[in-house]
């Protein structure tokens, strides 16, 4: 019941389903149960109204499944430390099903994965109960698309790609999904399914690699890039602008690429470009740490003993989420190299960093005026740019948040 479990869950409850969210999170469990939403996206007051009517409710204990006509599977995929897929959360949720698997029932997994997961590693287990897949019981793979803070594109509105086991299962999966979704597209397997959600991420991952490179060479040439790609996307059919920025962030496109690659080395095969794009993007929060040190000197000033303000911890513009977010690198290296680190976001007042809790540093310009460097790591449309730039005694701007504004304080990527 995380950023794609709860949006799912309250659009099949306004379709009319009774919906059990199951998860291991007491207090996201409790959260729902008392009518509340912990996902910026998914308002309070749909969850209260559906748990009202009964139609929504959650739970830790995943005996419901035993009257459950189908199940998501939303569960996180990382990567481990060695960043190799880490699936070990299907593992354990696809234990709980098979304990409860019952005849009629439909399963989805909808966690982003490498092509193969569902049939060898789902499949096995479910049919080990006795129960034929496609006759007793229907498997597919669905992948979750939500885009968190993205107001056009919903999870209702965005099209679902559906692929399972057997052409009745895929029938089963698209007939559920078409109850509320506006638009579903079938696939024949599984692993193709798998296969276009690791396309659409490692598609956004080598662009950005790509972009983040020629940032990279523009410095060097003194080219404006951002000037660039706002003229090059003039161009009105075969380019799709792309940003460069301090680095990948989210939980999926500085992962899913990897999932990829794993699965073509397993295989034999070198994902020559996955890996490239992984190393290019790897590299930006280290010349983020460049850019203050240039404008630090600038000022006659070393990075050791300055107080540097790391604005927006979030992956992304206005939204709350903060998993691989640059930022996190961006200031552990500075730490590193003796800054005295603090952050700013309105979407995050408390976070832990390294073992520390750190609170958000308010943009009063008293406060403001303390700090020899800001960094605009992400560009949040809240933030006083204008007042940023007044009070601060450089700012390396990251994301072309100061677009249109010229001052010598200013060093852009
Ligand atoms: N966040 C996104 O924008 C996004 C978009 C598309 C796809 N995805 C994919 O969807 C999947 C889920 O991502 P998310 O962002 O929703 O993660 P999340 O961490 O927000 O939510 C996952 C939830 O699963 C729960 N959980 C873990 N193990 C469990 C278990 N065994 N049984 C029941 N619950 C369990 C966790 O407590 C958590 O609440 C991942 O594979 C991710 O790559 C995410």
């Amino acid at each position: 019941m995380g950023y794609v479990g709860l949006p799912l869950a309250v659009e099949f409850a306004q379709a009319g389903f009774r919906v059990t969210g199951i998860d291991l999170n007491e207090t996201r469990v409790r959260q729902l149960v008392a009518g509340r939403s912990y996902i910026q996206d998914v308002p309070t007051a749909d969850v209260r109204t559906l748990v009202r009517k009964g139609l929504l409710s959650a739970t830790t204990d995943f005996s419901v499944l035993r009257r459950a006509d189908a199940v998501s599977i939303c569960v996180p995929t990382p990567l481990s430390k060695q960043r190799d897929p880490d699936v070990s959360y299907i593992v354990a949720a696809v234990e709980q099903v098979k304990r409860y698997v019952h005849p009629g029932m439909l399963v989805i997994l909808e966690s982003t994965t490498y092509p193969g997961t569902t049939d060898e590693l789902i499949l096995p287990e479910l049919e080990n109960t006795g129960l034929k897949v496609g006759q007793d019981f229907f498997l597919a793979f669905s992948p979750e698309r939500v885009d968190p803070g993205n107001a056009v594109w919903r999870t209702r509105n965005t099209p679902k790609v559906v692929g399972g086991v057997t052409p009745t299962c895929t029938r089963m999966a698209v007939e559920l999904y078409r109850q509320r979704l506006e638009h579903v597209v079938p696939v024949s397997s599984p692993q193709v399914a798998e296969m276009v959600k690791l396309l659409e991420n490692t598609f956004r991952s080598v662009n950005i690699g790509l972009v983040n490179e020629l940032a990279l060479l523009c410095a060097r040439l003194r080219i404006d890039v951002w000037e660039v790609i706002e003229a090059a996307a003039t161009k009105p059919f075969g380019f799709m602008p792309f940003y460069p920025g301090p680095g990948l962030g989210g939980h999926c496109i500085p992962i899913d690429p990897f999932y990829l690659s794993w699965k073509a080395r397993a295989s034999g095969f070198e994902a020559r470009f996955i890996e490239l794009a992984g190393y290019i993007n790897g590299q930006m929060p280290e010349h983020v740490v460049d850019l203050v040190v240039r404008a630090l000197n600038q000022r006659g000033l070393s990075v050791r003993g300055s107080k540097v303000l790391v604005l927006g911890m979030a992956y992304k513009a206005d939204i709350d989420d903060v998993r691989e977010s640059p930022s996190f690198d961006i200031m552990k290296s500075l730490e590193d190299r003796g800054a005295r680190v603090e952050y700013s976001d309105p979407f995050v007042p408390k976070l832990g960093f390294f073992g520390r809790r750190m609170t958000s540093t308010p943009l009063t310009p008293a406060r403001m005026r303390r700090f020899d460097c800001a960094v605009i790591a992400t560009a949040h449309k809240s933030f006083p740019y204008g007042q940023i730039v007044r009070y601060s005694k450089s700012v390396v701007d990251t994301r072309n948040a100061l677009k249109g504004r010229r001052s010598p304080k200013i060093v852009r990527l």
